[in-house]
């Protein structure tokens, strides 16, 4: 379980306060077993909230569920996708928890050989997505998994490191899956090529047959995300700021046959411009 000290940090980054008494209380030896145990949280409720307010409470319920989620982030790779369900279905893995690059998947990168230029290119895209998701968030209260939009975008292109050819999705889908990435990670991974294909495209272009629509939401912010850093940094088209890609993306992605590509990737892209604008602009 993390220690008070790391349940305080993270009171303070979501109140303003620490709670440290709460927090101490919380792990006192003499009571530590009963007060993690989720079925007596109705029955310490109301002393908490006459000692520690409504705001709390909920402290209380965040302090049991951190821990919960050291203890799943333990058995980490042993078996992801049933991990990852097991987080979602208790709220662990909270939707809408802001998120930071981890220097450790950064090192993932490098020790899976990625040269320096596709590094920079995966970190610009994670930061681009990042911010994306978080306007998303900010204009729309539409729930973003930040931590898979992260992630996902940061290993979007891990089958770089063995080649630049169309197969780099797949290759690095199933170098994703060796490391023990979650499904969710190496799904994006695999489907980022010309943002989600058909069956037909997959099947010209020697691609294994499965399904590459993007489903999600942070799948979509994703692959719109990987578009606008090439459009912004590739020098093919010249825009005055980010703002400016955004604005002119369509006309920029019709009239460049590198960004556009055919017409079944235009269309899909147009969609992910729509959606996506649409909710950052939501309540504007
Ligand atoms: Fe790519
Ligand atoms: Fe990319």
């Amino acid at each position: 379980m993390p220690p008070t000290t790391k349940h305080m940090h993270s009171s303070l980054s979501r109140t303003g306060k620490d709670y440290a008494d709460l927090h101490a209380w919380i792990n006192d030896a003499d009571h530590q077993l009963d007060r993690h145990d989720f079925t007596k949280i109705v029955d310490f409720a109301p002393e908490i909230q006459a000692k520690f307010g409504a705001e709390g409470l909920r402290e209380y319920i965040e302090h049991l569920r951190e821990d919960l989620d050291s203890k799943f982030t333990k058995i980490w790779g042993k078996d992801v996708a049933a991990r990852d369900e097991a987080l979602d279905y208790y709220g662990i893995r909270r939707r809408g928890r802001d998120y930071t690059i981890d220097m450790a998947d950064i090192k993932l990168l490098q020790d899976a050989g990625m040269a320096a230029d596709d590094l920079e290119h995966s970190l610009k895209v994670a930061g681009k997505a990042l911010e994306i998701a978080r306007r998303v968030v900010a204009a729309s209260q539409t729930p973003v998994d930040l931590e898979l939009v992260g992630r996902g975008a940061l290993f979007h292109d891990l089958g770089k490191a063995k080649t630049h050819a169309i197969e780099h999705g797949k290759i690095g889908a199933e170098m994703g899956a060796a490391l023990g990435l979650p499904v969710a990670v190496t799904d994006i991974m695999q489907k980022h090529i010309r943002g989600g294909l058909s069956t037909e495209e997959a099947m010209e272009l020697g691609l294994p047959i499965r399904d590459y629509t993007l489903r999600t939401l942070e799948e979509r912010i994703v692959i719109y995300a990987d578009r606008l850093v090439d459009i912004i940094w590739d020098g093919v088209v010249a825009v005055a700021s980010q703002q400016d890609a955004e604005d002119r993306f369509i006309e920029i992605i019709e009239s460049n046959v590198c960004y556009g590509k055919n017409p079944p990737t235009l269309e899909r892209y147009r969609g992910y411009h729509a959606e996506i604008q649409g909710l950052m602009r939501a309540g504007a």
